[in-house]
């Protein structure tokens, strides 16, 4: 059996994303000559929920202009760009699926934030960053494939001021048995790791996280409905709908669960 990083590496990677994303922008009647982060974030949200749930994370997080943020796991950089554009933060951020960093890169560049955001691959449990150079570690539907979370949680905590904060969301394991697959983030049992909100806690305080607040309900603050996502599929690949559908099921039968936590390394 492949190991975790290569099956999670060809469960995303696809092909010509940004002329792909371009096109179908250009379908919908977008002015792709001059991208604007709005319009791309209708494309590049790659989990439930889209914009909204980024918005919400934010809120929860409380952002703020100038933060340095670590966006860890930041697949073509959606919530990157909106961090950067919408709160005037200065953010780095990693991500194991090469295709996904190169399409961020250029995304990036078209809609003229290179300034403020820089790209690089990389995994989440051997962050290539200092100790303490971040205020705010962002981790967004990611550590789903992430078999180590030990790591994981080691690393976002190394990376982070004292003082500093890590917004994770992540989807639990219910108590409704194993889910229905493919999922949008994993085709197969063997590079999903779930996890209870238990179990996530546990070791997100065994890393030495504080918790803030948790919220197991995702909802876009100010009650405004974030525009609806476009076309899905081009991204994260043909059978998306399948995966979707799958995914709501579960959800609906209590085997998976969405968390959004907010933890704190201590002063
Ligand atoms: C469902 S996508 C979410 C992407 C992005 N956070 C978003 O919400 O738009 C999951 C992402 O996690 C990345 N990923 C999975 N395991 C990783 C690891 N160990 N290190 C870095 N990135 C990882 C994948 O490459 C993919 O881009």
């Amino acid at each position: 059996m492949a190991d975790t990083a290569s099956s999670v590496q060809s469960h995303y990677a696809a092909e010509d994303l940004v002329a792909r994303i371009l096109g179908v922008l250009r379908e919908e009647g977008y002015d792709t000559d001059s991208l604007s982060v709005e319009t791309l974030n209708l494309t590049d949200q790659l989990h439930d929920g889209g914009l909204g749930a980024t918005q919400a994370q934010a809120d929860l997080a409380g952002v703020s202009e100038g933060l340095r943020v670590l966006d860890a796991g930041c697949g073509i950089g959606g919530a990157a760009r909106y961090l950067a554009h919408a709160h005037g933060c200065q953010v780095q951020a990693i991500d194991l699926t090469r295709e996904f960093v190169d399409a961020a890169i250029a995304l990036t560049e078209l809609c003229g934030l290179s300034d403020r955001i820089t790209f690089r691959q990389g995994s989440v449990t051997d962050l290539p960053f200092d100790d303490q150079s971040f205020d705010l570690v962002w981790s967004q539907n990611v550590s789903m494939n992430v078999e180590d979370k030990a790591k994981l949680f080691a690393e976002a905590y190394r990376v982070l001021v004292p003082g500093g904060r890590f917004a994770l969301s992540h989807i639990t394991a219910g108590p409704g048995g194993e889910p229905y697959y493919p999922l949008p983030w994993a085709r197969r049992a063997d590079y999903s790791f779930l996890g209870s909100e238990k179990e996530i806690l546990d070791r997100l305080a065994g890393a030495g996280f504080r918790i803030l607040e948790i919220r197991d309900e995702i909802i876009a603050p100010g009650g405004g409905r974030p525009p609806k996502p476009l076309a899905g599929s081009v991204v994260m690949g043909a059978d998306m709908r399948e995966r979707a559908i799958n995914s709501k099921r579960s959800t609906e039968e209590r085997r998976i669960k969405d968390m959004l936590v907010l933890a704190e390394r201590p002063a």
